[in-house]
């Protein structure tokens, strides 16, 4: 595997690759990989000549210090799991490579970034576009891949490339939530959990599976009710929120018949861990 530090030299490598006629997979991560990271390499590695990742875990987004401080870091580890999986580049920068001055710019994705995850992380989805615009130019792939764990995250990608990069060509696709043997989705703060912790938390996912049971049986209101409630007796978890909306528009629903496909969404914290996880319903 090729392994750049620098915007420079991996955007001489990628052009020249191109040039060769390759398309290019982009895999962006902040690392600490998993298996749902890999699954996006695997669906990259499928579609295109060469896969691209890229380790850098972005300051602009976290809204909350103590998150940053303690995301964990482990460049090592993760470089092994690209070597297995045949990753053709890794993109490993630094922050000054990354912002080598402050990033002032503002992104506006219209009422998308002001609601549920937007709402509740005031910024985030600001810091994202600003790591993701720096990096789809330093990296002009042919596609990149997002997961659907951060469902929101993937429809405001989209909205970048159509408001904001014009000038660029590439295709936003996404890939399904991979998850433990437990339904908990998989994430690289789920390493944060305590055992105890951690246990609870499958109770998350379980919920939403059985609310997708309860779809017929319940009004959107009630079932709303139900998962909220389910989820708070556990001691170690307490919901910040959970929406019924409009899959293609995150639009909140309030009636099973005002959207076509729809999607429930949830952020619980277990202990002072925040998860996020989602429920396509048809
Ligand atoms: P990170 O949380 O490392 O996630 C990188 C990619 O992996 C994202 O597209 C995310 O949705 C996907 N992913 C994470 N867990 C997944 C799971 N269980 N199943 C499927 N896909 C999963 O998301 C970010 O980093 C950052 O915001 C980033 C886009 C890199 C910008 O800094």
């Amino acid at each position: 595997m090729e392994i750049y530090k620098t915007k420079q030299e991996v955007n001489n490598r990628i052009n020249e690759l191109k040039k060769q006629g390759k398309t290019i997979g982009f895999v962006p991560t902040m690392g600490a990989l998993h298996e749902g990271h890999l699954s996006l390499i695997r669906c990259s590695k499928r579609d295109n000549d060469i896969t691209v990742v890229s380790i850098f875990v972005n300051p602009t987004q976290f809204n909350d210090p103590k998150d940053l401080e303690r995301y964990p870091r482990m460049i090592d580890k993760d470089i092994e799991k690209l070597e297995a999986e045949k990753v053709d580049i890794l993109f490993a920068p630094d922050e000054k490579e990354m912002y080598p001055e402050p990033d002032t710019r503002q992104f506006d994705f219209g009422y998308l970034d002001k609601i549920l995850e937007g709402k509740h992380r005031q910024g985030h989805f600001n810091g994202v576009a600003q790591v993701v615009s720096k990096l789809f130019d330093i990296i002009p792939a042919t596609r990149a891949y997002f997961g659907k764990k951060d469902y929101q995250q993937y429809l405001i990608m989209r909205e970048l490339v159509k408001r904001y990069m014009q000038h660029l060509d590439i295709e936003i696709i996404p890939c399904p939530i991979i998850r433990e043997k437990d339904g908990l989705a998989m994430s690289s703060r789920n390493l944060l959990l305590s055992p105890e912790q951690r246990k609870s938390a499958a109770l998350i996912s379980q919920t939403l599976f059985r609310a997708k049971e309860l779809t017929n049986m319940m009004s959107v209101g009630e079932l709303k009710q139900f998962v909220v409630d389910t989820i708070n007796q556990n001691p170690h978890l307490k919901v910040e929120y959970f929406e019924i909306a409009d899959a293609e528009t995150l639009l909140p629903i309030e009636n099973w018949d005002e959207a076509k496909e729809k999607i429930g969404l949830i952020a619980v914290y277990c202990g002072e861990i925040r998860l996020i996880d989602n429920i396509e319903f048809n």
